[in-house]
């Protein structure tokens, strides 16, 4: 069966598709918060998809500009995809996909960026792993550091509008040199971050804001909130991180001893740490933090050429790949990235890859050694694996600290 796929032209359209997904959330696209959502997803970014008129389906991509290794790319910021009840497994997500991609490509994002709600659905539109996450419970008995900290700088507890002017700066300073996190708009932080809708929260309540600031300049915040529980008399309350940015050393180290500190509480959770977190290195007893990791963003190269060369690399060299992309013809064949640019060629080819391989790679997530061994690549030309692990690696393992 075929689908009409196309932008939506009004909030009510808007609102119909947004209930694809609203439908598994029990969410109602009421028109309050419709209004809100399309502050940062505008409406032609939509796409409907229709049967005999009626919107069956739904997909979303925000504009993002995204940190990849040495740059900052424009990115599709794919969000809220759904198929309704009654049409699954027709061929609708397929059908949205199809024009989705089409449209990012048009327009120029050389990548588009996802979480998925199950790793099964978008490996075969070229999206692949690119980052992990980090879920964390570090109970208080267990929260002491390796080395005692002497305390620098003050934090202080802050309102919404005090956050919306210091927050930015410090998310700005790290998001520029860590691949996977994104730039916020105002609206973004206002609408998605500080300023929440009512009922937000899932039971804890509202969110807190504190900034850490050294000689009068912000270098840390947290956004948390507070789950009370008493047990037998025992709080058995929660500090949730919803997100904790601070510059490297001194500053993250400090905004984690804030959170760590909080009375009362019997645990503090997060759940989109970065694989490499510095937690490892500060806690005294860091396997208490029972680490769970999963699956974080998820990388589609739309535009190889322009994806490739739009990243800069941590050595030089020459790489000739064979690239497979069923989905994205135009991404098909043989690509030589040398000089950090990626051009056609028809020489030989070294590596040998399905196009959601090289988005587990992009990001400098997981290497192309790695990927050989796990199947998902295939090398061609002995050596070929390590030169394109050199010339991938990244500082730091990317990181996204929002589900968007
Ligand atoms: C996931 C979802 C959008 C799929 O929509 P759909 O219209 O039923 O999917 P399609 O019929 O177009 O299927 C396209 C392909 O994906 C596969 N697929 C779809 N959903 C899948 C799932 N949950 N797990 C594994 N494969 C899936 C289909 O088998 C089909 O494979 P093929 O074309 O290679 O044979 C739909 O189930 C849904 O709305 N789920 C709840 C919300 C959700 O998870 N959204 C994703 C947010 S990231």
């Amino acid at each position: 069966m075929s689908f009409e796929v196309v932008p939506c032209a009004d909030l009510e359209e808007f609102g119909q598709a947004v209930f694809a997904i609203g439908q598994y959330f029990g969410m109602e696209p009421t028109e309050e918060r419709m209004e809100r959502f399309a502050k940062n997803l505008p409406i032609e970014r939509m796409h409907a998809a229709r049967e005999n008129g009626a919107i069956v389906g739904g997909a979303g991509a925000f504009p993002f500009e995204l940190t990849v290794p040495g740059a900052l790319v424009p990115t599709a910021g794919v969000t809220v995809v759904g198929t309704f009840p009654t049409h699954r497994r027709r061929g609708v997500l397929r059908a949205m996909m199809r024009t989705q991609l089409d449209d990012v490509h048009a327009r120029g994002e050389p990548l588009a960026l996802l979480w998925a709600s199950e790793d099964t659905i978008y490996g075969r539109f070229g999206y692949g792993m690119a980052s992990q996450c980090t879920e964390v419970s570090i109970p208080r008995q267990h929260s002491a550091f390796a080395r005692p900290l002497e305390h620098e700088g003050t934090v202080r507890l802050v309102d919404a509008d005090e956050a919306l002017d210091l927050f930015p700066r410090v998310w700005n300073a790290v998001r520029r040199k860590t691949p996977g996190m994104l730039g916020r708009t105002r609206n973004w932080w206002e609408f998605r971050i500080l300023f929440e809708a009512p009922g937000a929260g899932e039971g804890a309540g509202p969110k807190r804001f504190v900034v850490l600031e050294r000689d009068g300049r912000p270098e840390g915040y947290a956004i948390y909130r507070h789950k009370p529980k008493w047990t037998d008399g025992i709080s058995d309350s929660e500090v949730q991180v919803v997100e904790a940015v601070a510059l490297d050393g001194r500053p993250t180290a400090e905004i984690w001893r804030y959170l760590l500190d909080i009375d009362w509480s019997a645990r503090t959770t997060a759940s989109l740490l970065p694989v490499d977190h510095s937690l490892w290195w500060l806690l005294a007893t860091p396997r208490n933090m029972r680490p769970r990791v999963g699956d974080g963003l998820w990388v589609r190269l739309v535009d190889v050429g322009e994806a490739l060369s739009a990243r800069r690399y941590g050595a030089d060299g020459t790489l000739v790949f064979d690239v497979v992309d069923e989905f994205c013809p135009w991404n098909e064949g043989r690509w030589r990235l040398s000089g950090g640019r990626a051009k056609r060629t028809t020489a030989a080819p070294q590596l040998r890859l399905d196009v959601n391989a090289l988005g587990c790679a992009y990001l400098g997530g997981f290497t192309f050694s790695g990927l050989v061994r796990g199947g998902r690549v295939e090398e061609l030309r002995r050596g070929a694996a390590a030169r394109a692990d050199a010339m991938f690696a990244a500082e730091r393992a990317p990181w996204c600290p929002e589900i968007f």
